[in-house]
This record gives structure tokens, sequence and C-alpha cells, in this order.
């Protein structure tokens, strides 16, 4: 057997050492935040794409998922990722309108039919240019955007024309472009995160919501809001977000795989809610005591989608350009 002077046991103790300190160095662990519960498709993708960052990294990388507003409302994540005290959040792109005010012209009313337009416009360049303006307004990287389907009223009474949509305090998820919509109905919007509705249905302390068929099976909103109109009168959108900080402290090689690994999973999203809303609304239908009104369109609304664009078009140049190709779809 051969003897390794002390020299060289010193040499491979440092390089075990070395290579040991470079690997528990690049592990890392992404705390991610979103509003949505664990039941819903955003979080079932951002479990999943711990898998991917995971196998991408060569087991590198992980994802912590916090749900539910537990590090806050989307606000307050998004704050959080301005200092770097979260790595990554899924928000709704209501929350980043009043920092990019572009992003309204994707809640623009009946701006698509359905939700394969909504898909569409969300991969659309004019969504890319979008998306370049959030390191500058947001301190933040967004990879991509993703979506939970197309919005539809749900009320404790039955609604018979827009008129007795008038003096109805209406949900809605905090954002000034969602706000205009229902001002120009001339009913009370009450916005409130996602995590105070259920709540807020139940003591009576609103008439109505703006919600998608995901959050209205998961949350049971249908419990104290028996009449639902399918409307599909604006899309929702959710952006992936990074913090700016922290993707500034990573590599190009490992920015290159959060990117992927994001992209994946927000065109995963997408497809599954376009895939899935036909199911859903069938799982509604099912719902006993829930009465359904389908194929409410913009002629139900009589002029607000017109003075809604009025309104947002001095806004943002993305109204028109969202509203030409909309029309081309
Ligand atoms: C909402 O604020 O209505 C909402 C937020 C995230 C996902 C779905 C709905």
């Amino acid at each position: 057997m051969k003897h390794l002077t002390s020299t060289a046991i010193a040499v491979v103790l440092a390089t075990v050492g070395l290579a040991g300190g470079a690997q528990a160095q690049a592990q890392r662990e992404f705390r991610i935040g979103m509003i949505t519960p664990p039941a819903h498709v955003w979080n079932q993708e951002a479990a999943a794409l711990g898998e991917t960052l995971s196998e991408l990294s060569d087991g590198r990388f992980s994802i912590a998922v916090f749900p539910s507003g537990q590090l806050g409302n989307e606000s307050t994540m998004l704050q959080q990722l301005q200092t770097g005290a979260l790595d990554m959040a899924w928000l709704t792109t209501a929350e980043v309108t009043t920092r990019v005010p572009d992003i309204a012209a994707l809640h623009a009313p009946f701006l698509v039919e359905d939700i394969e337009g909504a898909a569409a416009i969300l991969r659309s360049e004019p969504a890319q240019e979008m998306l370049e303006k959030l390191p500058a307004a947001t301190g933040t990287v967004g990879p991509c955007f993703a979506m939970t389907g197309m919005r539809q009223l749900l009320t404790r009474q039955p609604i018979e024309d827009v008129g007795d949509l008038a003096g109805k305090r209406f949900r809605i998820t905090p954002a000034p472009a969602i706000r205009t919509f229902f001002e120009l109905l001339d009913a009370a919007p009450a916005p409130m995160p996602l995590t105070q509705v259920y709540d807020a249905l139940a003591n009576g302390q609103i008439d109505a919501i703006d919600m998608d068929f995901e959050s209205i099976i998961n949350f049971r909103y249908y419990e104290h809001a028996p009449f639902m109109m399918v409307t599909n009168h604006h899309m929702f959108g959710m952006v992936a977000l990074v913090s700016g900080r922290v993707w500034a402290g990573l590599p190009p090689e490992d920015q290159a795989i959060v990117r992927e690994a994001v992209q994946t999973h927000c065109d995963r999203i997408i497809d599954r809610f376009v895939a899935e809303e036909d199911d859903k609304l069938a799982r509604l239908e099912d719902v006993d005591g829930l009465t359904i009104v389908k194929d409410v369109g913009p002629e139900f609304f009589g002029d607000v989608v017109a003075r809604w664009d009025a309104m947002w078009a001095e806004q943002t140049p993305y109204v028109a350009r969202l509203r030409e190709l909309a029309a081309g779809l």
C-alpha cells in the first residue's frame, strides 16, 4: 500500500474541501409566494416548477411554495421581491398595472371572445413588450405571463338587465382598470384580496364578485352568491416574477435555467386553463342551487365597453394595439 506524503494529503483535503464548498454554495431553494390556495392550478404548477428546476440544475435548485397569501397580499409580495426578501412570486396582472399601466390593457373588457383568444394575447409580441417594462418599473424580472381563466359575474340576487348591477357592492381585485369597469356600471366596487372574499360574501359585506371558474370552484363562492352570469368579460392574467436583486446575483447560466423552467410552467398553466375551461363550467352546471345564465355578451353592458376604452386609451396605447390584434384572431 502506498503512503501519501503529508503534503499530498493536505492537497487532497483542500481539493475535497473546495469542491464540497462550491457545491454547497450552489445549492439553492427559491421561495415563491402566491395568493392562491394549494388546490389552484398555479400552486400545482409551482410545485412542479420545483421538479423542473431540480432537473435542469442537476439537483441544485428547489422551490418552497408559500400559498394563500401566507407572506402577505400581492402588493406586500411585490415589495418583498423588490428588496430581495422573496425570490419569486406569481401575481395577478392586476397587481402590476399601477406600476406598468400598459398591462392594464390586458384587462380591457371583452378584448377577446374566449379563453383561446386570451392565450393568444398573453403570448403575443405586445405582451412580451409589456414584460420588458417590469425591471425598470418594479425591480423584478418577468419571464412570462400565464392566466387564471376568464372572469364571470357571481351575484347574491338574480340580474335581469344591466341596470340591476347599479349600486351593487362588487368585490374586485384591486386595480384601477377593473375599478373603472364597475364604476361605469354604476356599481360600488370593493377592492379586496382573494383571501378575504369568501368571508365578505358570507357576512354580507358585498353583494357580488368578479371571478374566474377556477376560484369559484375552489372557494365555493356560490354558497353565498348563487347566480352566475357567464360573461367572459375580461381575461385574468398571471405574471411570473423573479426578484431583480436575486436575478442579478445569479450567473447567466443559472438565469437561463430559471427562465426556461418558469416559461415551461407558464405555458403549462395557459394550456391547462384553455383545455379545462369548458369542464369547469360543466362542473358548475352540476352544482345544486347555482343558477347560470350563459352567453352574456358585450351588448348586455351597453356603452360601457366603449366608455372604458375611451378612458384607458388615454393611459396606454396598448388598448388600441391589443384591440387591433384581437380583432385579427
Ligand atoms: C383574484 O384576486 O380574484 C384572484 C387572484 C388570483 C387568482 C385568482 C383570482
